[in-house]
């Protein structure tokens, strides 16, 4: 039998969120973000699931856009990034897809393009969070020069993206979200602001576009909204042992048996995508009981305490984030975020797309 490392990908779920956030913003239209193929749900499944909720995606780059074409997936898709070279303008007119420019470099490219070669273009606005897009001041500028070349026009959306829409304090965030909208008001164009935890904490970040990623799959769960886990990242014992009490357990010795231990090993490591990060205690669920990490992460395997847990066997389901495991407390665990996790898990671990 095939080693039993998999990420169940719960197709209700991820439609279920998606409707869920975007009933929070009625007046506005909101598209998934697929990049990272979907954060590591698969992105040409989670576009089939999204087809009828979704009227548009977003994706980084144009690679993954196309790919996306490939698989019969026909619905507009925003390109995030832009061109990086200036053939992907051409390509993405053939593919339907709508560059988000931020430099005056890549507008030059798609003037360049025959009239009938140019893609749909959005503005990209830097209002704060300084990582891409034009300075505000410059904004209106680079419209009236590339209206009038006919890069540009009167659907052309402004986009910016919110540096802090997380942390629902953070007085950042209103002013991000004031001096963009003021910029909007005068040039009357749509606007595309929010991400995730914008849509569900910021309303007056809503636009035109809303940019929906990692709560359709079940991250950013620190609200009142119910939005469920989209991937169980799972996992069986492959080994069981006793470790007399004083032994250690895994590399560099760094878990020490407190009393007479069972431990469990789990085929799934750092190659998987599993953090290496992770501490010992980190939590997992056994047939949905709670257990925790003893010992180091290696490449293929991990190291459980189940001393406490009375019917283990080989073969057992672990489950390593999903429904009885936080993946926000994984991530914290390892030092970081639900995005990193997800968009980690390798190439290694078969995605099955199950609905209920
Ligand atoms: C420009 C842009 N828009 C939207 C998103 C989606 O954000 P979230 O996953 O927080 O919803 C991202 C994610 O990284 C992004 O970079």
């Amino acid at each position: 039998m095939s080693r039993q490392t998999q990420a169940i990908i719960h197709a209700d779920a991820i439609i279920q969120n998606f409707k869920v956030l975007a009933a929070l913003a009625p007046h506005s239209q909101s598209m998934a973000v697929i990049k990272a193929d979907a954060y590591g749900h698969g992105a040409v499944n989670v576009a089939r699931m999204l087809k009828h909720v979704s009227p548009r995606f977003a994706v980084a780059i144009i690679e993954e856009a196309i790919a996306l074409r490939h698989a019969g997936i026909t619905a507009p898709i925003i390109v995030l990034e832009g061109a990086h070279q200036r053939k992907e303008c051409e390509m993405a007119a053939a593919h339907n897809c709508i560059l988000v420019t931020h430099n005056e470099q890549q507008l030059s490219w798609i003037k360049a393009c025959a009239v009938a070669e140019r893609p749909q273009v959005w503005l990209k606005v830097d209002s704060g969070m300084h990582r891409l897009g034009f300075s505000i001041d410059d904004v209106e500028d680079i419209l009236h020069k590339y209206k009038h070349a006919g890069v540009l026009n009167d659907n052309s959306v402004l986009v910016t993206h919110l540096a802090c829409a997380d942390d629902n304090e953070n007085p950042f965030t209103e002013r991000q979200i004031e001096r963009f909208m003021q910029l909007a008001k005068r040039t009357h164009l749509g606007v595309s602001v929010a991400n995730s935890p914008a849509t569900i904490q910021w309303p007056e970040s809503r636009g035109c576009w809303n940019r929906l990623g990692v709560a359709v799959y079940g991250g950013f769960r620190e609200t009142s909204l119910s939005l469920a886990p989209a991937m169980t990242l799972r996992s069986s014992i492959i080994a069981l042992r006793q470790v007399p009490k004083g032994e250690s357990v895994g590399y560099g010795q760094t878990w020490t048996a407190q009393q007479n231990s069972k431990i469990a090993t789990v085929g799934i490591g750092y190659a998987d995508g599993y953090p290496r990060h992770c501490p010992n205690g980190t939590p997992v669920a056994v047939n949905g009981q709670p257990a925790s990490l003893a010992g180091r992460v290696s490449m293929d395997m991990i190291t459980i305490d189940v001393t406490h847990l009375p019917n283990v066997a080989i073969g057992d389901s672990v489950e390593l984030w999903g429904e009885n495991v936080s993946i926000g407390e994984v991530a914290e665990a390892a030092g970081t975020i639900d995005y990193e996790l997800m968009t980690r898990v390798s190439a290694r671990v078969p995605r099955i797309v199950k609905y209920k």
